[in-house]
C-alpha cells in the first residue's frame, strides 16, 4: 500500500455464513482524519463488515490493511493490531462490575500495560472529551443513563488512542431523547480529526458528520460519494427507496 494517508483499506472482502453470502466483495478505504458513514437496510452485512475489520470475525477472502499493515496476513499479531481499532457497539458493552473510570482505564492498564497513574490521566482526558463529568466517574454503568453509557464506551475506545474508531449503530439502543448527546460527541471527535467509520440510520447526522457516504446492499458497496451528491442524486433504485423510507419515518 503506497498511500501513507490511508488508515484503513478493505479490498474485495467476502464472507458467507452457512452458504449464504453476506459480504460479496466489499472494497473501501478511509483516509486519515476522514469520517465515512455506511448506510443500508438491515441484514445487508454492515455489522459483519465492521466485525471483519476488527478481526472479531474472520473473512473468507479479501484483504484488510490498517496503516499499511495487512490484518488478514496469517502471521499478523492480531491482539496488537486490534488495540489500534476502537469499536463502539450498539449495546455499549461496558463492564457492569467496574466504575465508569475503571471501565475507561482498564484497556490502557491491562492491555497496554500503562502504569495506573498515567492510565488515570489518559482516562480523565477521554472522559472530558465525551463530557462525562467527574461526579459520574465513580458510578457503575447501572447508575447512569444510556446516553452516558454510550459516551463512556466512546471514552473507553478513545483511551486506547486508536488509529480509527468503528461505530456500529451507536444510537440504535437509545431512548430518542438521548440520541443527540451521543451524536454530538461523535461529531466533535470527528471534527477534531478522529478517523471514523460509522454505521447508522440517522440520516441527518450522517449528512452532517460524513465526508463520504457509502451505501451497502447485496453484500457490496453499491454507491458512494459526498453526502449531498448521494442524497440528491442517487443512482440505484434501492438507494432511492431507502432514502424515501427514512424520510417517511421522519428520522
Ligand atoms: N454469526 C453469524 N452466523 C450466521 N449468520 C450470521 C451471523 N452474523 C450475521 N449473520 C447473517 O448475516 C447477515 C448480515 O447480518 P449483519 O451483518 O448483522 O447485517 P446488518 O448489520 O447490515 O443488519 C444476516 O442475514 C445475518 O443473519
Ligand atoms: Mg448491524
Amino acid at each position: 500500500m503506497s498511500n501513507g494517508n490511508v488508515i484503513l483499506k478493505v479490498e474485495n472482502l467476502k464472507k458467507s455464513y452457512n452458504n449464504k453470502v453476506v459480504l460479496d466483495g466489499v472494497t473501501l478505504q478511509v483516509e486519515k482524519g476522514i469520517t465515512k458513514v455506511i448506510l443500508g437496510p438491515s441484514g445487508v452485512g454492515k455489522s459483519t463488515l465492521l466485525k471483519c475489520i476488527n478481526l472479531l470475525t474472520t473473512p473468507d477472502s479479501g484483504k484488510i490493511w490498517l496503516e499499511g499493515i495487512e490484518l488478514t496476513d496469517p502471521d499478523v499479531d492480531i491482539n496488537k493490531m486490534r488495540q489500534r481499532i476502537g469499536f463502539v457497539f450498539q449495546e455499549f458493552n461496558l463492564f457492569n462490575h467496574l466504575t465508569v473510570l475503571k471501565n475507561v482505564m482498564i484497556g490502557p492498564v491491562k492491555v497496554k500495560k500503562i502504569p495506573e497513574e498515567e492510565a488515570y490521566k489518559i482516562a480523565a482526558k477521554a472522559l472530558e472529551r465525551v463530557h462525562i463529568s467527574k461526579e459520574l466517574w465513580n458510578k457503575y454503568p447501572a447508575q447512569i443513563s444510556g446516553g452516558e453509557k454510550q459516551r463512556v464506551a466512546i471514552a473507553r475506545a478513545l483511551a486506547m488512542q486508536p488509529s480509527i474508531i468503528l461505530y456500529d449503530e451507536p444510537t440504535s439502543a437509545l431512548d430518542p431523547s438521548l440520541v443527540g448527546e451521543v451524536l454530538q460527541v461523535i461529531k466533535e471527535l470527528s471534527d477534531a480529526g478522529m478517523t471514523s467509520l460509522i454505521v447508522t440510520h440517522e440520516l441527518h447526522f450522517a449528512l452532517e458528520v460524513a465526508n463520504e457516504l457509502l451505501f451497502m446492499y447485496g453484500g457490496k458497496i453499491v454507491e458512494q460519494g459526498p453526502p449531498e451528491e448521494l442524497i440528491s442524486n442517487p443512482k440505484h433504485e434501492i438507494v432511492k427507496k431507502y432514502f424515501a423510507s427514512i424520510y417517511t419515518r421522519g428520522r
